[in-house]
């Protein structure tokens, strides 16, 4: 069952199956073992590499959004990793799924959002974009990624939805850090106009444990080694 936590924001009650399959299985790495200096990086590898749990992912995201009075019509995923939970569902729910990338990857004529920062600073903000008339006003959308953080890509993402005229059912994320109040941001951006949009986590950083930890212990090399010398190891 889901529980409320702030208004639309749901998370999976602590004591779900669901939620102990993937807390059991989501790694976090410190800083010295992470593309991003935040202070635990949530590795998706750690959850795409388990197919025991992307299918529950699936099932569950597949049943909930068909058993909705008014069922998508499109998934949206954002660039990258929700391009690995997006068409997973999409493709079962027989809709299309729309990639929302940066302004320099997607082709075609694009609508884009105004810049949004990260919990990690990216060089310059960013813009995402979708391609003008992958979505209408007909269209009942929801935004996948792998983790709700400040939600500056989440925004951007309503915005684009909001552009085309297009319903959002649903932002979803496997996991949602909740200390860098995504969901107040969305909800509270100019006057609220995003403040019943409905938002769904399966965990928050709780999940991440000591036990998490997916740091080699007492490791002293360099983060990537040569193929050469992995050859030599073997
Ligand atoms: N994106 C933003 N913050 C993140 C984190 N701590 N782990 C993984 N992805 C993130
Ligand atoms: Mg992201």
């Amino acid at each position: 069952a889901l529980v409320e936590i702030t208004p639309y924001n749901y998370t999976l009650a602590r004591n779900s199956p669901l939620h102990a399959q993937i807390q059991k299985a989501y790694r976090w790495y410190s800083p010295k073992f992470s593309p991003h200096d935040v202070p635990r990086f949530a590795d998706v590898g750690s959850i795409t590499e388990n197919p025991l749990v992307m299918r529950s992912i699936r099932d569950f995201l597949v049943q909930r959004y068909k058993s909705f009075p008014q069922p998508p019509t499109h998934i949206m995923g954002f660039d990258a990793r929700g391009f690995l939970f997006g068409p997973l569902i999409a493709v079962e729910l027989g809709i299309p799924f729309v990639l929302m990338r940066k302004a320099n990857k997607n082709a075609g004529v694009l609508i884009k959002s105004e810049p949004y920062e990260k919990e990690y600073k990216e060089v310059e903000p960013e813009v995402m974009t979708i391609r003008l008339g992958s979505i209408d006003k007909n269209s009942r959308v929801v935004l996948v990624d792998d983790v709700l953080a400040t939600g500056g890509t989440a925004l951007s993402g309503l915005q684009l939805a909001e552009a085309s005229g297009a319903t959002v059912l649903e932002v979803v994320s496997l996991l949602q850090l909740t200390f860098l109040k995504g969901v107040e941001l969305s909800h509270s951006y100019r006057n609220g106009r995003y403040s019943k949009i409905p938002f769904f986590s399966f965990v928050d950083e709780t999940a991440l444990t000591d036990e998490n930890c997916g740091d080699l212990l007492n490791y002293t090399g360099k983060r990537a080694i040569s193929c050469s010398e992995a050859l030599s190891k073997l």
